[in-house]
């Protein structure tokens, strides 16, 4: 059958780090390899400028960039890679949760000297969550940095992962000789050249001989022996099963930059790495190679030009196969929809093509229909799930700057919160509004949009906010949950879904709360 073949051959996946780590240049060299971009530097970093975060420009140039980087579809052997970009900016950590619901398993890039980042932890728990099958890359073997089996631990303790290494440094920094691939059994030498390909790679088939003493020296040698004797003593075997349920987690190491070990990541990427998983909907799990297409809207971005508002709806295709001109059930307005000019995604460049199979990412024009997390049906209703909400970290009142344009105001509102580009809580008091963001920039990006793309005014006001908790009584009539809203009333609010989100002005207060009304749920997320 050929959608089982389209299936098999493709790998959807994302690359999580810690800004800085290498994300951008990795990505660079794998499309390298994938003959996808003819030179390095072609694929433009998208991540924000720490000196620049509050330039207007700067934010337009990252959409932009944002845009061209979404989705990066190659061929590599007889496989079809989708890389989905995940911002490391913590500021766009939302649309890397988000993001990583379509992805089929990642690639955690560390930095060798920096070890595990704040960002890393908090994508990788997510990933974590989801069961997610995970390769880790350790990047900058070329530069000092921590001993390799420091940093195994540390990623194991930090991280909660189970790692097994299935290759190894030779030195690091400035003695860096190479690395012994564990899991091809050969060496790789480091020449420091970027434009080095696998020609340097020596079969060694018997450590024990003096083949590798002559290739990097007796006490280098004697090392990787020794090495290499404590890495089969402490880390489990390489096991396939166990890494495609998320119970164990194969660490590579190597040098983007210099192009050193990416090529092993992904050799053994497209033979290990799942093809797409199937997928839980409200009423069942469906598989991708059911006959009938359905996908959801993990992304959605905002035409660049003012004057053209619509926008583009990034759906992963999760099962069946997408055709262009068919009609599709959207399942949360019960309308069809057809799409005359589906995009798909190359390294540089978006065309319009006639079908799409499971795993692969369809760029739908909108002119404000969708929402992120709607799901496109062949007429069975059911809605994917895995799209919660998370409290925001900031939250402040938006109020309307310009009366004579409340209405563009409302509709810009609703078109950026759709968009994911915030949240928005309306106080159950006095219906004022309320938008809560990860990160502080959002609140610029959101003024000046709503100003160029809706010619509205808003300005905030600062509100004491601490967390957002989506509420859910255990029993709706119980005097408990009514004594709750009469006495915190002040405090609640509904979500864009309108769910009822208590708003607590203080860890300690939000503690009290929880105690006295042990009968009331207190959600960290918006899906339960
Ligand atoms: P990010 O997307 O994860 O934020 O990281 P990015 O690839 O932009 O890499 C961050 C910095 O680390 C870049 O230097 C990049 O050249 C460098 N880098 C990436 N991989 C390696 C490596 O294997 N070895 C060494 N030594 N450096 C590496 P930069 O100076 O910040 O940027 P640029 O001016 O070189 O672009």
């Amino acid at each position: 059958m050929k959608i089982n073949k389209e299936i098999n051959r493709r790998r959807t996946f994302g690359i999580v780090s810690h800004p800085d780590a290498g994300k951008t240049t990795l990505t660079e060299k794998l499309l390298l390899f994938g003959g996808a971009i003819q030179e390095a530097g072609a694929v433009k970093n998208n991540k924000i400028k720490k000196t620049a975060t509050s330039d207007f420009m700067e934010i337009e140039r990252q959409r932009g960039i944002s845009v061209a980087t979404s989705v990066l579809g190659f061929e590599y052997k007889t496989i079809k890679i989708n890389i989905l970009d995940t911002p490391g900016h913590k500021d766009f950590a939302e649309d890397t949760f988000r993001t990583l619901t379509a992805v089929d398993s990642v690639i955690v890039v560390i930095d060798v000297a920096k070890g595990v980042e704040e960002q890393t932890e908090k994508l990788v728990k997510v990933c974590r969550m989801r069961n997610i099958p995970i390769i880790v890359f350790i990047n900058k073997m070329d530069r000092e940095g921590k001993d390799a089996f420091e940093l195994l631990d540390e990623i194991e303790q930090k991280l909660g992962l189970h790692v097994t290494p299935l290759s190894f440094p030779i030195g690091m920094g400035y003695d860096f000789k190479g690395i012994y691939n564990i899991w091809e059994k050969n060496v790789n030498l480091f020449t420091g050249d970027p434009k080095k390909d696998i020609e340097d790679t020596v079969q060694v088939n018997d450590l024990s001989t003096d083949e590798i003493d002559e290739l990097i020296g007796t006490d280098s040698a004697d090392t990787l022996r020794e090495e290499l004797e404590l890495v089969q003593g402490v880390y489990p075997e390489f096991n396939i099963d166990e890494y495609k349920r998320g119970e164990l987690q194969p660490v590579f190491f190597g040098s983007a930059l210099n192009n050193f070990g990416v090529r092993e990541l992904l050799d053994c990427f497209i033979e290990i790495a799942p093809p797409p998983r199937p997928k839980q909907s409200d009423i069942r799990e469906i598989r991708p190679e059911e006959d009938k297409f359905t996908g959801f809207v993990f992304k959605i971005h905002a035409n660049m030009d003012p004057r053209h508002r619509d926008r583009l709806a990034f759906v992963k295709v999760v099962s069946g196969k997408f055709e262009r001109n068919k009609p599709y059930l959207h399942v949360r307005s019960n309308k069809n929809l057809k799409f005359s000019s589906p995009n798909a995604f190359f390294a540089e460049r978006k065309e319009v093509v006639d079908e799409m199979f499971p795993g692969d990412i369809v760029g739908l024009h909108d002119t404000g229909t969708f929402k992120i997390g709607d799901t496109l049906t062949e007429g069975e209703i059911l809605q994917y799930k895995g799209i919660p909400n998370f409290s925001p970290e900031h939250f402040r009142y938006i109020n309307n700057a310009d009366p004579m344009k409340s209405k563009q105001l409302n509709k810009g509102i609703e078109q950026l919160m759709d968009e994911g580009v915030a949240q928005l809580f309306t106080l159950e008091l006095n219906n004022r509004k309320i938008i809560g963001t990860v990160g502080a920039l959002q609140y610029e990006v959101i003024q000046y949009r709503l100003e160029h793309e809706y010619g509205a005014k808003c300005s905030y006001e600062n509100i004491n906010v601490h967390k957002a908790c989506w509420i859910e009584p255990k029993d709706p009539k119980s005097e408990e949950f009514k004594e709750f809203k009469r006495v915190k009333a002040k405090f609640l609010a509904h979500d864009k879904s309108d769910q009822l989100v208590f708003l607590a002005d203080s860890e300690f207060s939000l503690q009290m709360t929880q105690q006295k009304y042990p009968n009331i749920i207190f959600h960290f997320t918006s899906e339960f």
